[in-house]
């Protein structure tokens, strides 16, 4: 590994890894994305997250962020908001590569496989930067391996906001690699609420009335069969797990699988 361009100018905290930034790249005023190093030692299971910091205090603010890689990654990726003023992302919103971004040992959550029950479809729903951890997801052997068909959605306010799950995709579906164990069970929606013909697009309004199904050409949502994943806004979790208890599924977590899980860490 080579050395770091930049020193941090306070010293790496006790018990973190201290990572160089690989790439970053910026989708619009609110959202990028960045990769870092992987510590060798570091192992997660794919839909985790981890607390993320900069070394740019004596004390740094973490916050819990989705690894966007699948487990085998050699780097990792991350998927981030750019809040005005937020106290992590105000600064790295800023980072180039080369920098050190601070991450914490140990990573943990629910959007995980082991959390839900063996089913032949997985649906994944999330809204802006909740597709962090499907990133991961969709690009695992595992999932396919346990599911015949995997649905991923994104709901944004814009077309622009779309664009990093549109190039995960594209990316996913032409990689050499990937695209042996993807074959065409990947299935990819997206809608932007405030422009163009998705205008009032919701996620939930689509499973309601049942566009999404016909868009897709697919079978509507049935807790027999289907196993879901939902990350998004408060908002977006809370009616979209109405939604799902309304149709028979029930919530999971890694001690108890269930037919679907929510992440509820993530707010700046
Ligand atoms: P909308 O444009 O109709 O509010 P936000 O940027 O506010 O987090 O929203 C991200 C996306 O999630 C937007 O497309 C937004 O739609 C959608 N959204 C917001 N609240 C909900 C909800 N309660 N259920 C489903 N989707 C939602």
């Amino acid at each position: 590994q080579s050395e770091p361009t930049q020193e941090p100018a306070f010293p790496i905290p006790a018990g973190v890894f201290a990572e160089r930034v690989t790439a970053v790249r910026h989708y619009t005023d609110t959202l990028f994305s960045f990769r870092i190093t992987r510590p060798q030692s570091f192992r997660f299971r794919t839909g985790e997250f981890v607390m993320i910091g900069l070394p740019n205090a004596e004390k740094p603010v973490f916050r819990a962020y989705s690894i966007a890689s699948p487990s085998w990654d050699e780097e990792l990726e991350f998927f981030s908001i750019k809040v005005p003023n937020g106290p992590l992302t105000e600064h790295l919103q800023k980072i180039a590569v080369g920098d050190t971004v601070l991450m914490r040992k140990k990573s943990t959550g629910t959007l995980v496989l082991d959390a839900l029950i063996p089913g032949k479809r997985l649906f994944l729903f999330s809204t802006g930067t909740g597709i962090a951890p499907f990133a991961g997801v969709v690009r695992d052997p595992e999932t396919y391996e346990k599911f015949d068909q995997v649905i991923l959605t994104q709901t944004c306010r814009s077309q622009a906001e779309l664009r990093y799950g549109r190039d995960l995709v594209e990316n996913a579906r032409s990689d050499e690699l990937m695209s042996e164990f993807i074959g065409d069970r990947l299935l990819f929606h997206t809608s932007a609420t405030r422009e163009g013909e998705t205008r009032g697009h919701r996620i939930t309004t689509l499973i309601e009335n049942g566009q999404l199904f016909e868009a897709l050409q697919i079978p509507p949502l049935d807790p027999a069969t289907d196993r879901a994943m939902i990350c998004g806004s408060m908002a977006m979790l809370k009616d979209t797990e109405k939604l799902l208890d309304g149709l028979g599924f029930e919530e999971g977590a890694n001690n108890k699988p269930g037919t679907y899980v929510v992440e509820r860490a993530f707010v700046d």
